[in-house]
C-alpha cells in the first residue's frame, strides 16, 4: 500500500488542521500519511471521514498520545518495523490553556502537550527522518508564539499558550540548526486563526470570522511540495507569511 510513497505522519491528525491535513496531503497517489491519534475510536472516524473522500493516496492509523513516553516509543517502533523511515513529520497535535495566569498544573498541561511531546518525538524519529529523502520536519506552532509580536501587545492574554509555542519556536531553530548538516529542513509554521476543536471553541471561532482550516492544511501541503524550502529555519503562515520569532 504504501511502497514507493512519500510517508508522512500527522500527529493529532483525527480533528481540525491535522484532519484537514490528512486529506490534503492525500490527494496525491505518491503519498502516505500516517494518522498519528490518540484515541482509536476517533481516529477511526477520521480515517473514514478521509476515505469517503476517495483520495488517490493511502492512509493508516497509528496510536500515538504524544504526553506519553510509552506511546511514543511504541509509535516509533511501529514506524520503523513497518516502512523504515518517515520522509516527512507534522508535529501538529496541541492544546490552548486559555488563563492570563496559569497555574502550575495548567503550565505542565501546556508544555507536556506543546513541547515535551514533540520534542521527544522528534527526537525519537530523528534517525527514521535523516535515513528518508523527504527530510522535512514541520511544527505547527502559532502566532501567539512570536515574542517580538507579543511585545507590541496585541491578542489573547493566553500565557501558557504562548510560552509553550515560543518554547517550540526555539526547538524548531534548534533543529534546523543540528539537522542541517544531514539534509534535514525544519519550520514553524502558524496555521492562522481556523474553526477547529482547540480549547473546545468551534462556534465562537466560526463566529469570530476563523476561516477553514482547509486554508491551513493547503499551506501545509504547500510546505511538503517544497514550495517553502528557501523559508525553511524559519517562522511561516498561510498566504506566504513570514512571521518573527
Ligand atoms: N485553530 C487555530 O486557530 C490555531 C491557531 C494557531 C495554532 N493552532 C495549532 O494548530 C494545531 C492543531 O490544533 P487544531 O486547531 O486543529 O485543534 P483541534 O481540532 O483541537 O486538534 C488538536 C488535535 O491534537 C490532538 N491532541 C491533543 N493532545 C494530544 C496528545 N497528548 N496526544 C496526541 N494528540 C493530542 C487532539 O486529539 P483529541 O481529539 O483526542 O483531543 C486533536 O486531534 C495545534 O498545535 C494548535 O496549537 C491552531
Amino acid at each position: 500500500m504504501a511502497a514507493g510513497k512519500q510517508i508522512i505522519l500527522i500527529t493529532g491528525a483525527n480533528s481540525g488542521v491535522g484532519l484537514d491535513t490528512a486529506y490534503y496531503l492525500t490527494k496525491a497517489a505518491s503519498n502516505h500519511v500516517i494518522m498519528g491519534v490518540r484515541s482509536l475510536e476517533k481516529g477511526q472516524k477520521a480515517l473514514d471521514e478521509v476515505q469517503a473522500r476517495k483520495p488517490q493516496g493511502s492512509l493508516s492509523l497509528l496510536s500515538l498520545d504524544i504526553s506519553n513516553d510509552e506511546s511514543i516509543f511504541a509509535a516509533v517502533k511501529k514506524v520503523e518495523a513497518d516502512y523504515g523511515r518517515l520522509d516527512v513529520l507534522i508535529n501538529n497535535a496541541g492544546n490552548q490553556v486559555q488563563s492570563r495566569a496559569p497555574s502550575r498544573e495548567e503550565l505542565r498541561e501546556s508544555f507536556e502537550t506543546n513541547v515535551y511531546g514533540p520534542v521527544v518525538l522528534t527526537q525519537a524519529l530523528t534517525p527514521l527522518i535523516t535515513a528518508s529523502k523527504g527530510k522535512k520536519i514541520i511544527n505547527v506552532s502559532s502566532e501567539l508564539g512570536s515574542i517580538s509580536g507579543n511585545a507590541k501587545g496585541s491578542g489573547p492574554p493566553f500565557t501558557a499558550y504562548r510560552m509553550s509555542k515560543a518554547a517550540l519556536n526555539m526547538f524548531t531553530t534548534c533543529q534546523q540548526q543540528y539537522l542541517k548538516g544531514q539534509g534535514v529542513k525544519v519550520w514553524s509554521f502558524c496555521p492562522g486563526f481556523v474553526v477547529t476543536n482547540l480549547a473546545g471553541q468551534r462556534d465562537g471561532r466560526a463566529a469570530m470570522g476563523a476561516e477553514s482550516s482547509e486554508t491551513s492544511a493547503q499551506a501545509i501541503l504547500d510546505i511538503v511540495d517544497g514550495k517553502r524550502d528557501a523559508q525553511a529555519g524559519t517562522f511561516i503562515g498561510r498566504y506566504d507569511a513570514q512571521f518573527s520569532w
